[in-house]
């Protein structure tokens, strides 16, 4: 079952952007790499999160992870979570004896604000909506009701993508993002505006721009600036597909989601704010006035959180860090920290977004899932080598036949990515995905 046993043995928690690439770092180094992954498929976001059409991207993608997960040393088990209810804890993990545990499971939590109505039908996260949209089980077959009218909160490329599928998939009426402080601040590239950006209400930026601009003065900002970035990018924007309402609502921070009798969203209450510089950061000040939006969907596209009940403190929506690293990589801590304890989480590392959560492209996540490989290689040369790797691994599957539930391996990915390919030929698609695990553990035979 163990595919070759190197001086080392690591558990890596999440098969992501940062796991893989961890991986291979590890794996190069001679390092027996258990790699646990909860989704059935590798690539984290790059699987679930990067928008579906992008299909060469995601092909690219996959072709590295697979050299990774090719890599003898590097050992697969998915369908597989970590966690306080978890299938294992992280105290199974260091009992069976693994040398480090590096934590790349993400920022998959969700980040409420405790607004009252967010227990509303048509209140979201964008996580679950793209989740949805790229097909990961159990969301991918969850229903969820969209308006006509949508405020998405926040202006990130995570808005856009919702944008995006709001506007050329759904063809809803009204999409306003609702951003909290002013256009200099947007986040958004312009090569993912290109995408909507035909739909834009060029009236209402206007005005926005007008109502904005005396704020941003005040602050030094120029709103031209602003204008001019969103309104660049119009010669290369895509050809409208639907008569969608596209349009900015600057300095407004969401107070109160409104709803009826029957549960359902009616209203998006905002107050309005202004910008103030402090210690060289413009953020948003709340005014006390408010404001309704008359919409009937509201999506949070704010970035999320990890999981509280992954069994590692959180601070600033991310696990803790040693705010001294003991094997610090390019003045980054990678080391998890108890901040009541004031101590190093024995022998386990974090990477990823879930050491910052919800930050940068893909390319930065492989560079910090490469560099907490480092940290542990680093921490691995005080460890004790083991006698006999052999037996941890058996212990290690032995634990896993008890769970009693099927697990993926690597020789099982293969079966799936074949019948993908088959079903993709087929519909006469570039790629397929199953929806459910138990269509993906059926054409693997562990069904
Ligand atoms: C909507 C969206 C669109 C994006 N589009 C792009 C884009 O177009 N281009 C780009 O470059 N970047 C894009 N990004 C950013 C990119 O996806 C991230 O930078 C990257 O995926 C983060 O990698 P990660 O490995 O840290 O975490 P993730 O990708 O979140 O991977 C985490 C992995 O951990 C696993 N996991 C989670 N919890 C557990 C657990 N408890 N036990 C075991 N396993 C667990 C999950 O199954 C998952 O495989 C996008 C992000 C989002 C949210
Ligand atoms: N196509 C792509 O390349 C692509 C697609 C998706 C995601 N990504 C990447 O993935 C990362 C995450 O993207 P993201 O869009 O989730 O995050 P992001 O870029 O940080 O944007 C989050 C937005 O939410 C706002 N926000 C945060 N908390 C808020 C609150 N409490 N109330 C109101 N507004 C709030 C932020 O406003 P403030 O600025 O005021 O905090 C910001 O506008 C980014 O690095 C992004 O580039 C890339």
């Amino acid at each position: 079952m163990v595919e070759e046993l190197g001086k080392y043995l690591v558990a890596v928690i999440g098969a992501g952007p940062a796991g893989l690439f961890a991986s291979k770092i590890l794996a190069l180094n001679g390092v027996t790499v258990v790699l646990i992954n909860r989704d059935i498929l590798p690539g984290g976001l790059a699987e679930y999160g990067i928008y579906y059409d992008k299909y060469k991207m995601k092909e690219g993608l996959r072709r590295q992870f697979q050299q990774t997960l090719d890599h003898p040393l590097v050992n697969y088990y998915s369908n597989l979570t970590v966690g306080e209810n978890g299938d294992l804890s992280l105290a199974d993990l260091r009992a069976l004896g693994f040398q480090s545990i590096l934590v790349t499971a993400g920022a998959q939590g969700t980040k409420w604000l405790g607004l009252p109505g967010e227990n509303l039908k048509g209140v979201y996260h964008a996580k679950d909506l793209v989740f949805h949209y790229n097909l990961l089980p159990p969301f991918s077959t969850q229903s969820f009701h969209i308006g006509k009218r949508v405020a998405l909160i926040g202006a990130g490329n995570v808005m856009l993508d919702i944008a995006h599928w709001l506007i050329r998939d759904l063809k809803v009426d009204e999409v306003v993002s609702v951003v909290r402080r002013g256009p200099n601040e947007v986040k958004f590239t312009k090569e993912e505006l290109k995408i909507v950006v035909r739909n834009l209400d060029l009236d209402k930026l206007e005005s926005e721009m007008v109502r904005v601009q005396p704020v941003a003065d005040a602050v030094g900002q120029n709103v031209v600036e602003a204008k001019e970035y969103i309104l660049s990018t119009l010669p290369k924007g895509l050809e409208p597909i639907s008569n969608t309402r596209f349009y900015f609502d600057f300095l407004a921070s969401p107070t109160h989601i409104l709803g009826n009798v029957q549960g359902y969203v009616t209203g998006l209450e905002v107050e309005n704010t202004t910008l103030i510089c402090s210690e060289g950061e413009v953020l948003a000040q709340r005014l006390g006035t408010k404001r309704i939006l008359d919409v009937d969907t509201v999506i949070f596209c704010i970035g999320d959180k990890v999981e509280e009940s992954f069994g590692l403190p959180v601070r600033k929506n991310a696990f803790v860090k040693h705010p001294h690293p003991i094997y610090p990589m390019e003045n980054l801590s990678f080391e998890a920290y108890d901040p009541d304890l004031n101590r190093p989480i024995d022998r386990v590392f974090v990477a990823g977004w879930s050491r910052e959560a919800s930050s940068g492209l893909v390319g930065v996540a492989r560079k910090d899932g490469e560099n907490g490989a480092r940290a542990v290689l680093e921490f691995l040369k005080s460890a004790p080598r083991l006698v006999d790797p052999g037996v941890l691994m058996d212990e290690f599957t032995a634990k896993l036949i008890r769970l009693n539930k099927p697990i993926v391996r690597k020789s099982d990915l293969l079966k799936l990515t074949e019948a993908e390919a088959v079903e993709a030929a087929k519909q006469g698609l570039p790629a397929v995905k199953f929806a459910t695990n138990e269509e993906m553990l059926a054409v693997m035979g562990l069904r």
